[in-house]
């Protein structure tokens, strides 16, 4: 394993917090930018409700802009990531990664010790965020997403936090 699940160091303006019901109507507008096939209001709403892990990353100059935020669900010793998205404007600056490394602390916390998640096969980019983090992948779930023409495969993927070191131990 190595120095990835360190708690990220966030600039001093930017704010991590849950997701609040409150928080609604912009991250639907980040997420409707973000995908072809975004999740809905009553998805998020009914994480929120089931008491899933959900943060959002605000810039405190801005408290409308949401750069990222992410949705698990904590299971019995794992994690499973649910949706992870940094807002297109501010893709590629390493809020993604900060964003795993934030949930990995999180796993470590609630004593989650693998992150398992699905990625579309043609998801290049953040298959190569997922595999650059040290996730592998375990299987394939055929047509699990929605596509203009049929379905998509999923790529099942895991971490293995197991072995990880924790900072300051
Ligand atoms: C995938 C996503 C979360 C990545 O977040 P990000 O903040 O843009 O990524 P980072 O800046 O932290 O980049 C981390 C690594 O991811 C990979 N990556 C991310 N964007 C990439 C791009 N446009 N091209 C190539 N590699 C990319 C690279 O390996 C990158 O490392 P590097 O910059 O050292 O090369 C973001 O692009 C996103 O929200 N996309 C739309 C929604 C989505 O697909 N979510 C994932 C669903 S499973």
């Amino acid at each position: 394993m190595n120095a990835l699940l360190n708690p990220p160091s966030w600039p001093e303006r930017m704010r991590l917090q849950p997701m609040r019901s409150g928080s609604l109507d912009v991250v639907m507008a980040v997420e409707r930018m973000a995908y072809p096939f975004p999740w809905t209001r009553e998805n998020f709403a009914s994480s929120l409700a089931s008491g899933y892990l959900a943060e959002c990353l605000f810039d405190d100059h801005d408290p409308h802009h949401l750069i990222a935020y992410y949705v698990a669900q904590l299971g019995v010793e794992e994690m499973h990531l649910l949706n992870l998205t940094v807002a297109p404007a501010d893709q590629r600056r390493g809020w993604g990664r900060r964003m795993l490394q934030a949930l990995c602390v999180r796993c470590l916390q609630h004593g989650a010790a693998k992150l398992w998640l699905e990625v579309r096969l043609s998801n290049t980019h953040a298959r190569r965020l997922y595999e650059d983090f040290g996730f592998v992948r375990v299987g394939v779930r055929r047509g699990y997403y929605p596509d203009f023409v049929g379905r998509e495969d999923g790529i099942v993927m895991c971490l293995d936090l197991s072995q990880a070191p924790v900072e300051g131990a």
